[in-house]
């Protein structure tokens, strides 16, 4: 694989094109503006000049990855000789659909078709598609071109050669693959939501602030973040889809998203992105 487009130059999106880029890759960065394209190469751009910065890279090995992006407004203006398309788009389920259609009308026979969703069903995405054998879930972590972990996720019909392939590849992006089956929340979020879901519960029960349960968490198990940090770095509306993606699926109420996530999201608070969340970032 050679030929990459990534759909969506949003903060998952801009740190995928990133770590392909920055492994040789050429990649066709697509979003529906050309204002959230420069916003999201200007992102990939600090991200770079930070590696840099730490000794990690050279100024010629910046340019080179730079070099290897290019950006458009429509999936129908990339090249047509794409090994892999990743969609990264906001977590939306008629809008993945939507974009799934277009992929594979647009795609080449043999191109594969993944996503970075984190909660929705690969096995329902790849049925929008008349190949659902070549869909799969490659489900980056946040921040991308940091965290080491992709979870590599089977759909229903995804083969055995598509699983293999996207395998093989995302250890030559330095990272580490996991195979994974596609129920909801996959293994990350299945695991992760629940625990900042907890923290919020413990929050809304008055047994500790927020300050506190993050302080507990870090020291305590030596987590990089506090689950209540996390959530705000995660954006708060997210974890609430996640949660309802995980509660809808399981029909088991101890995925039941806690009443202060439900109203915070509702009231805007949707952690970094909107300036406040449990922490205020304005
Ligand atoms: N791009 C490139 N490099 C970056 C970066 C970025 N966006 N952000 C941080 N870095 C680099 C820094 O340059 C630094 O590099 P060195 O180790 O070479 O010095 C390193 O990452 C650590 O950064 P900092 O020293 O600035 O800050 P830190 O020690 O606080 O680490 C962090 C930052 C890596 C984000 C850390 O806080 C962390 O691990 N947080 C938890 C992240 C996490 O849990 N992510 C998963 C979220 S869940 C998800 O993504 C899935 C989902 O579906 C919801």
């Amino acid at each position: 694989m050679k030929n990459i487009v990534v759909i969506g130059a949003g903060t998952m999106g801009n740190g995928i094109a990133h770590t392909f880029a920055q492994n040789g890759f050429k990649v066709e960065l697509v979003d529906v503006s050309e204002e959230a394209l420069q916003k999201g190469l200007k992102t990939i751009a600090a991200n770079l000049d930070r590696i840099v910065a730490k000794g990690n890279l050279t100024e010629d090995q910046k340019a080179e990855t730079l070099g290897n992006i290019s950006s458009f407004t429509s999936l129908e203006n990339c090249s047509k000789n794409t090994d892999l398309i990743v969609e990264a788009a906001t977590e939306n389920l008629d809008l993945k659909l939507k974009i799934f259609k277009q992929m594979d009308d647009f795609a080449p026979e043999n191109c594969i078709l993944a996503t970075n969703t984190s909660s929705i069903s690969i096995t329902k995405i790849a049925a929008a598609t008349s190949r659902p054998e070549k869909v799969i879930g490659m489900h980056f972590m946040n921040p991308v071109p940091v965290m080491k972990l992709v979870e590599i996720i089977k759909g229903y019909s995804t083969s055995k050669e598509t699983f293999d392939q996207t395998f093989a590849m995302s250890k030559t992006l330095g990272k580490v693959p996991v195979e994974v089956n596609d129920y909801p929340g996959f293994v990350a979020n299945r695991i992760l939501m629940p625990m900042i879901n907890e923290a919020i519960e413990t929050l809304y029960n008055g047994v500790a602030g927020v300050e506190e349960i993050d302080t507990v968490m870090k020291l305590g198990m030596a987590h990089p973040m506090g689950p209540l940090q996390l959530a705000d770095f995660i954006g708060l509306d997210v974890c609430l889809a996640i949660m309802n993606v995980m509660y809808d699926g399981f029909k088991n109420p101890k995925y039941a998203p806690n009443p202060l996530l439900v109203n915070m999201v509702m009231a805007g608070k949707k952690g970094v992105k909107s300036g406040e969340g449990f922490y205020d970032y304005s």
